[in-house]
């Protein structure tokens, strides 16, 4: 039997910020951000908390779903590009929490295709009886990213003053993707098909995952590294380094080339075709390069859903979050067909294909 998705879950920070709160502090509109991104609204935790904590409360809504016990998670694969810490990853702190006693627990590093990655991997643990029940993680906590310094209470609505001149110049200069991102969390419990379950075509069918390093500078944090020295210092704090560059336009056009392309590969690999598919779950980046998928694989608009404009970009979370929302709604029905396919910094992306039981 193929490895099952049996339970998921979902975390969401509580202060929400909307495009008229970013107006506040930048030179932007909501009328700009909304029909460049189709995003409206994105979640922030409050300073202090961690990503490993937005993991922890994701994991325990999938286990509590999947009507499981800690302890019988044999190995947890979390995906995150924004760790608690530089170092370790988050998936200790995440097992800590949870009281995954009993599982082997990694961290995957592939930013937006993070959880794609990772859910293929935990297929791997599971087809190889390396595990029997894996748990998938995707979280992230992109506010200590953004550059919005003392103007962050202005943005949560704790202040009503103006930003100095100074704060406005600096938000305005990283809008181009500051707007876009959010705080979130999302999780999946895995288990091989159960035995009645004799639909030898259920469950995970297929994947493919795709890694080109020429692109890795499209969007990246250029400092804080091993190729600086020494690898945190004023200098590049007072550069910027330790904000995120993006190439916009050429992370556009990559991802809605790679997306499609993807979905056909694995579609094409387990012998099915396009029109097989009732969902087509991808990447949550921007609402402009999900038409863009949808043109390409020729599909209707239902067929490769949003929600961007409640979360924003939430990167190695907007898959579970999706798919969560999607079963909550019904969209996920038995028998369902279902592509998940990401593309993310590094560059990564891929499809992965899946029949609900
Ligand atoms: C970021 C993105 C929304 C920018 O949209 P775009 O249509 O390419 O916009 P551009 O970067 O060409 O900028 C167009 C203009 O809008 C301005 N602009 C950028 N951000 C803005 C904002 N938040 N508000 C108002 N204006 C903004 C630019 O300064 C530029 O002005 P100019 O023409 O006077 O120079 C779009 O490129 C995108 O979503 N790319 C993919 C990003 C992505 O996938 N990231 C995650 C990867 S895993």
């Amino acid at each position: 039997m193929n490895t099952s998705i049996v339970g998921t879950g979902v975390a969401v920070p509580p202060n929400v910020v909307t495009n008229q709160d970013l107006v506040k502090i930048m030179d932007t509109t909501d009328e700009w951000i909304r029909s460049r991104t189709g995003v409206r609204s994105r979640r922030f935790v409050d300073a202090g908390t961690g990503t490993s904590e937005l993991a922890a409360e994701a994991a325990l809504a999938a286990l509590a779903d999947a009507k499981l016990d800690a302890l019988s998670v044999d190995a947890v694969v979390c995906a995150t590009m924004t760790p608690d810490r530089q170092t370790p990853g988050i998936a200790g702190a995440l097992a800590h929490l949870v009281g995954l006693s009993n599982a082997v627990v990694f961290d995957v590093r592939q930013q937006c295709a993070g959880f794609l990655f990772a859910l293929d991997i935990a297929d791997m643990l599971i087809a190889t009886e390396r595990a029997a029940t894996v748990l998938v993680v995707g979280a992230e906590v992109h506010a200590g990213y953004l550059p919005w310094g003392d103007a962050w209470e202005i943005v949560l609505g704790q202040s009503t003053r103006e930003p100095s001149a100074e704060e406005r110049a600096v938000a305005t200069r990283y809008r181009a993707w500051s707007v876009l991102f959010g705080d979130g969390a999302g999780a999946m419990v895995l288990q091989r098909g159960a035995v009645h379950d004799t639909a030898a075509s259920s469950g995970i069918l297929g994947s493919v995952l795709h890694t080109d390093g020429a692109h890795a500078n499209l969007i990246e944090v250029p400092g804080l590294g091993s190729l600086q020295r020494p690898y945190a210092d004023a200098a590049q704090i007072s550069a910027g380094l330790q904000h995120p560059t993006m190439n916009g336009s050429a992370l556009y056009r990559m991802a809605v080339e790679c997306m499609p392309e993807a979905v056909r590969q694995v579609v094409a690999k387990v012998g099915l075709g396009l029109a097989d598919l009732d969902l087509v779950v991808a990447h949550q980046a921007n609402d402009r390069i999900l038409e863009g998928v949808r043109k390409r694989l020729d599909v209707d608009d239902a067929i490769v859903p949003s929600n961007i404009g409640n979360w924003g970009n939430t990167t190695a979370a907007t898959l579970p979050i999706l798919y969560h929302e999607l079963c909550q709604t019904g969209r996920v029905e038995a028998g369902s067909l279902v592509a998940f396919t990401c593309f993310g910094a590094g560059a990564h992306w891929g499809a992965l294909l899946y029949r609900e039981p």
